[in-house]
Parts: C-alpha cells; sequence; structure tokens
C-alpha cells in the first residue's frame, strides 16, 4: 500500500520542479497523477517516464492565466480517472523585469501574476471541490511561498499573491472542512529548481545560503515529500495551514547576521 494509494491527482506546473518532484512522490506512493503544465512536452516526458516504472501518470496541456484551460485539464482529471481526491495548485512565477517596487511595477504584469498565482487558485479550487464533495472528500494543497510573508525590495506582485494564496487556503479550508475536504499550503524558502536557478545569480543565492539555518539550499524533493503528506492520510486532522520549508531561514531575528559582526567585532576577533 502506497502512502497516496488509489488517490486521483492533479498537479498544476508539474513539468518541472517542485510539481515535478511531486507528481513523482505520488505516483510512487500510489495516486494516479494527471501532470499538467504549459510545458506540456515536459508534463508529457515526465508521465512517460512514471508509467515506464509502472505507475499510474498522464498528462495534459494546462494554461494556469485562463479559466477554460483549468477546467478543461480537471475535467480531463475526471474523464480519465473517475474523480479528482488531491488538487496541487503549484503554478506560480514572477518576472524579475517587471514586477518590480511600488513606483516602477508594470501594471499589466501585476494583473498577469494575479491571475496566474493567485487566481488559478481559487479557480481550480471551485471546479475541483464538487468532484470532491461526490467522492467524500479530498485535500488541496497549494503552493504560497516565503515572499508571502514578508515585504522586500521587488517582486511586489508575486508577495502579494502567495499572501493571497495564503490566506485563500484558510477561507477554503473553513468553508468545505465539514465535507471532509482539507485544504492546506507550503511555502517554500529559495529551492534550487530550473526557475531558481533561472532567476536567481549565485551572488544572490549567497545571500539566502547565509542566512539559512541549515547549511544547504532546499532541493524540490523538500516541498515534494511535503506535498506527499498534506495529500496523504496521515494528515488527515490538518488544515488551513501554511507549512514553511525554508532551512530556517526566517527564523532568526533580521539583524542576526549584523549583529553576529557586532559581537566579532566589539570581542576582537
Ligand atoms: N523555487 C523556489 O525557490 C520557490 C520558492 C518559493 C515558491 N516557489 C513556488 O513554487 C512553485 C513552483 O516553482 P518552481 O521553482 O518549481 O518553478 P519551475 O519553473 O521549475 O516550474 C514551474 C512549472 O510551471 C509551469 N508553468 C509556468 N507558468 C504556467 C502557466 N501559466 N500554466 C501552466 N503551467 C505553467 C512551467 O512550465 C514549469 O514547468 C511556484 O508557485 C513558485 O512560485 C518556488
Amino acid at each position: 500500500m502506497g502512502r497516496v494509494q488509489d488517490k486521483v491527482a492533479l498537479v498544476t506546473g508539474g513539468a518541472s520542479g517542485i510539481g515535478l518532484s511531486a507528481s513523482n512522490l505520488l505516483a510512487k506512493e500510489g495516486a494516479k497523477v494527471v501532470i499538467s503544465d504549459f510545458n506540456v512536452e515536459g508534463a508529457e516526458q515526465a508521465a512517460e517516464a512514471l508509467r515506464t516504472q509502472g505507475y499510474e501518470a498522464c498528462a495534459v496541456f494546462l494554461d494556469a492565466g485562463n479559466e477554460q484551460s483549468i477546467i478543461d485539464a480537471i475535467n480531463f482529471t475526471v474523464e480519465k480517472y473517475g474523480t479528482i481526491t488531491v488538487l496541487y495548485n503549484n503554478v506560480g512565477l514572477t518576472n524579475l523585469q517587471k514586477d518590480l517596487d511600488v513606483l516602477n511595477i508594470d501594471l499589466d504584469e501585476w494583473d498577469r501574476l494575479m491571475d496566474v498565482n493567485a487566481k488559478s487558485v481559487l479557480i481550480g479550487s471551485r471546479y475541483a471541490i464538487p468532484h470532491m464533495q461526490k467522492a467524500g472528500g479530498g485535500s488541496i494543497i497549494n503552493t504560497t511561498s516565503m515572499a508571502g510573508f514578508a515585504g522586500d525590495v521587488v517582486r511586489t506582485a508575486y508577495g502579494a499573491s502567495k499572501a493571497a494564496v495564503a490566506n485563500m487556503t484558510k477561507y477554503i479550508a473553513a468553508q468545505y472542512g465539514k465535507d471532509n475536504i482539507r485544504c492546506n499550503a507550503v511555502a517554500p524558502g529559495l529551492i534550487m529548481t530550473p526557475a531558481a536557478e533561472r532567476n536567481m545569480p549565485q551572488e544572490v543565492q549567497d545571500i539566502f545560503a547565509k542566512f539559512n539555518a541549515l547549511p544547504y539550499h532546499g532541493e524540490a524533493d523538500d516541498i515534494g515529500y511535503t506535498v506527499l503528506f498534506l495529500a496523504s492520510d496521515e494528515s488527515k486532522f490538518i488544515t488551513g495551514q501554511t507549512i514553511q520549508v525554508e532551512g530556517g531561514h526566517y527564523i532568526g531575528n533580521p539583524s542576526m547576521a549584523d549583529f553576529q559582526a557586532f559581537l566579532a567585532k566589539v570581542q576582537g576577533k
């Protein structure tokens, strides 16, 4: 028996990074997995790789910024596997050229990021919940971000959209808990996925490493295993929560590094 045996999972943005890790882990623990992505070839490759190893998976195109496309992916899942009991709303992105500080952010980009990062969670949940109600329950998992819990110099829309996802998680959990539908979120810190490699110059990665309590960066599987836990019945009394998977980056006093430097100076080290 796998940890999510016979659950039917739709993973959004499953062709790469965190979504790919979650898709692989869910399938290997017995779920029937639909991997949805803008990059449908990548999603198909991932599903094919799982099938060759004897697991149950298939792929479907998804544009998370488009309501009809989300509906199509959910309908595809239900037609293929009869229901949907796990929805992993994982798609999310930013744009370092346009998602800037409040004075300079591109307002069209604000709208696009709100649609792709936050509204997609609302829409996916809206169309998956009736199937979960019919099935007697389900688990919705959302990817938010530590960027949704603190201010920063740029990525205003990303941070605001991820904060929206974290709080929407509680609304969904509160509204459908009595239907045995749980909703939780995972908030990654810096995770070394293709997107992070693309967006983060080495110097920025080093800044993250300096503030992590742990001596290494996060990997996609660190989030994947958290999603697996939240999808499984092992977490059946957990709902409305955001689990922060961030290497202890945010647990210290923000001024700790400067304080350490000050101590070293006064102690003559
Ligand atoms: N990697 C990190 O450090 C980090 C930190 C915090 C939060 N996150 C969040 O984790 C999630 C996954 O990030 P990742 O690092 O694995 O990214 P990634 O780029 O490696 O994977 C994202 C996947 O989503 C797909 N995608 C992008 N836009 C899409 C759209 N509109 N419709 C459908 N598919 C689309 C991409 O094709 C890609 O396969 C995102 O929500 C991101 O905001 C990541």
